[in-house]
């Protein structure tokens, strides 16, 4: 292995143990463990005024049984009508080039601090189109973008709902940032704060780090984004600069979650925005329920991700 930077001399004794713990986590992708799932550990309960630009993404189909269902993964507000998010929430599968989910199948719960609250400040938003980076690879989750188009403006005066600027260039290692989402047992809000950590440092641990990522945590373990905060903000200085991808475990020691790197993201961001009509509003389906249509089925998936997240908060 090459190790191009300078080390701390104890992560140095950690070598052996990083071997061990690389190779479950290349177990955990294929096993695709990675994707939808439960909470912010370590983390403190904060409410929608403090993270205004988070949004949940829901699986339609549930979130029109009952309001508070379906919650799959995290977003953030970008501009008047884009989220961005993680392409790995809506990939169909890793051929190249790799197949999105039709966007009808989702829908987009801003200002809420728990799941299953509605509240005069909660919009929702059925979704015109996804934007999947084209390059998004599944094994290793390098290029986990995702720009979600939304069917309605995201208001410009809310306290609740806003979007968060993003951040043109990285954070010297070491930057306070807030990571947020949601699932504990009270479906609450969560937040955490954690350090970014210099590049080669996690190069190190992880063995490869491409540009698109980037690492923040704590080496003491503890606090992480976990399953189903896929997608959702890691905001430093009031910036949006990393998009929740995926980690070893949650809050294991010595193995800080991994990011999408949003500064690298920008002319991408950019280019794919200026595809977008602001002005114009596609005609969308009233709800998925109501027409008896069988082809939704294939969103069981999603109820037996969310029953794996109710076995993950159980044990
Ligand atoms: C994956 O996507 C490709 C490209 O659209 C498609 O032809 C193929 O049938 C898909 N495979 C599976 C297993 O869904
Ligand atoms: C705020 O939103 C309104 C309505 O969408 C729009 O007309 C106005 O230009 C926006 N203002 C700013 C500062 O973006
Ligand atoms: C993230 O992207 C920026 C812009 O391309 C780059 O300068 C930086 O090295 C990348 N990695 C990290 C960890 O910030
Ligand atoms: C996206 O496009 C809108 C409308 O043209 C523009 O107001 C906004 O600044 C753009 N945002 C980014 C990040 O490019
Ligand atoms: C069922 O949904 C599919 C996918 O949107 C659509 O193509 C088809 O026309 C629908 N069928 C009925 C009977 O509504």
């Amino acid at each position: 292995m090459f190790v191009s930077q300078a080390l701390p001399i104890g992560l140095l004794l950690l070598a052996a143990g990083v071997a061990a713990a690389a190779t479950e986590h290349d177990d955990q992708q294929r096993g695709r463990t990675v994707e939808t799932h439960a909470k912010i550990v370590g983390g403190y309960p904060i409410t929608i005024a403090d993270a205004p630009y988070i949004v949940s993404i829901r699986a339609r189909y549930y979130h029109e049984a009952s309001f508070g269902e379906g919650h799959m993964c995290g977003g953030s507000v970008i501009s008047q009508r884009v989220v961005c998010s993680a392409a790995h929430c809506f990939e169909i599968n890793d051929t190249m080039p790799v197949r999105f989910r039709d966007s009808e199948n989702f829908v987009v719960v801003a200002g809420v601090t728990y799941l299953d609250e509605r509240t005069e400040f909660t919009a929702e938003y059925l979704v015109e189109k996804i934007i999947g980076h084209h390059n998004y690879i599944r094994s290793t989750l390098e290029n986990d973008i995702a720009l979600l188009f939304l069917n309605g403006i995201i208001p410009n005066d809310s306290l609740y709902i806003r979007p968060v600027s993003l951040a043109e260039h990285p954070f010297s290692p070491g930057t306070l940032c807030a990571i947020s989402g949601w699932g504990n047992q009270k479906m609450q809000l969560m937040q955490a704060i954690i350090p970014t950590v210099h590049e080669g440092l996690c190069s190190f641990i992880y063995m490869y780090l491409p540009r698109s990522q980037l690492c923040a945590g704590w080496m003491s373990g503890g606090i992480d984004a976990c399953r189903g905060d896929s997608g959702g903000p890691l905001v430093c200085m009031n910036s949006l600069t990393g998009i929740i991808s995926w980690g070893v475990d949650c809050g294991r020691r010595f193995f800080p979650g991994v990011y999408t790197n949003i500064s690298y993201f920008i002319p991408w961001i950019k280019m794919v925005n200026a595809t977008f009509n602001y002005n114009e509003f596609k005609p969308m389906r009233r709800s998925l329920r109501n027409n008896n249509n069988c082809s939704f089925r294939n969103l069981d998936y999603l109820r037996n991700a969310l029953l794996l997240t109710i076995i993950i908060l159980a044990t």
